[in-house]
């Protein structure tokens, strides 16, 4: 069609919501890829019949065939169990560990030049598996949960102060997880840094209401996990890299050296463009901003570890 293809894996919440985000956007063409059968199927011809009302000609397509991906420009990976009240992303390591497994495999097999955007959780060993399983070049392969964080903790800062979430910029790096380090002096509302404009207890009550965001959300559900706010931080990152934007996100990328870190995927800035990660954006932390990040990429690093115990890559 003269469009790019995006093909997304798993159309579950995130998964079908994503490609709902994508084709009202008219951002490419979607392939939904999915085990259950009939599901994908079913999903993509209702998404297709929102297409008059919507106003655009994009094609959605549902799939059980893996080799439907073929062509691909951009693979975004949402295949994996969500986690259960109680439970944290970690606990998901061995079940998605799997997942990804075969995620990776068919990624290798039918798309092996296409972007990956990886959502999966745990996310940033999920990342890990998907890149060793197909050994995509470092700027092509990323996870989204910087933007989603960062989502999170800017509308927490903006229902506060009773502000516009567009006046609030600001970021969360590290792992997906309780170790993830949201950075209030780089934290900016209406100009202002966000410790000149909010008393330090409050600013503590966000950060700490951020990184238990997406428990939250599982406590109230039940029943799954969060998927409005996590496909849009997957819509916003490969909108960036498609329309070559040079957004600079938080994405889960992997690093050798930056942020004195090597041979992990860990949050950090990143511009993304047509080349995807075109750059890591390094910030000029404090030694103590340093110590956290460093602190959650030890936490990545046990995960890592755990998936090579387990064995799950073979
Ligand atoms: N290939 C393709 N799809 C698969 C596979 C597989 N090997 N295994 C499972 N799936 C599908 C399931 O059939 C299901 O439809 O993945 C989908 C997951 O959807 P949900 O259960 O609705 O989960 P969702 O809320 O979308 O979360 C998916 O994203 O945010 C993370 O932690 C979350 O890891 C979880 C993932």
């Amino acid at each position: 069609t003269g469009r790019p293809k995006v093909s997304v894996i798993g159309a579950g919440h995130v998964g079908s919501t994503l490609a709902m985000r994508i084709a009202e956007a008219a951002l490419a063409d979607v392939v939904l890829v999915d085990i259950v059968e009939g599901m994908p199927q079913g999903k993509a011809l209702d998404l297709s019949q929102s297409r008059p009302v919507v106003l655009n000609d994009v094609t959605i397509t549902g799939t059980n065939d893996y080799a439907d991906i073929a062509g691909s420009d951009m693979v975004i990976t949402t295949a994996g169990v969500p986690r259960k009240p109680g439970m944290s992303r970690d606990d998901l390591i061995e079940i998605n560990g799997k997942i990804a497994l075969t995620m990776g495999e068919n990624i290798k097999k039918y798309a092996p030049d296409a972007f990956i955007i990886q959502v999966a959780n745990p996310l940033d060993a999920i990342t890990y598996v998907i890149s060793e399983i197909t050994g995509t070049p470092k700027n092509k392969i990323m996870g989204m949960a910087g933007v989603l964080d960062s989502s999170r903790y800017r509308h927490f800062i903006a229902e506060a102060l009773g502000v516009s979430v567009k006046d609030v910029q600001g970021i969360v790096l590290g792992g997906h997880g309780d170790t993830m380090v949201p950075l209030p002096r780089f934290t900016w509302v209406g100009g202002a840094p966000l410790p000149d404009v909010m008393p330090a207890d409050q600013i503590e009550a966000i950060v700490e209401r951020t990184r238990k965001g997406g428990a939250e959300i599982v406590g109230l559900l039940k029943t799954g996990s969060a998927y409005y706010a996590p496909s849009a931080g997957a819509f916003e990152m490969a909108k960036a890299i498609i329309k070559d934007e040079k957004r600079i996100l938080p994405v889960a990328a992997y690093l050798e050296g930056e942020y004195g870190i090597s041979g992990l995927f860990v949050g950090v800035p990143a511009v993304l463009g047509k080349d995807g990660i075109e750059k890591i954006w390094e910030l000029p932390l404090s030694d103590e901003e340093l110590a956290a990040l460093k602190n959650s990429a030890d936490h990545v690093k046990a995960l890592v570890d755990k998936v090579n115990e387990l064995g799950i890559l073979g």
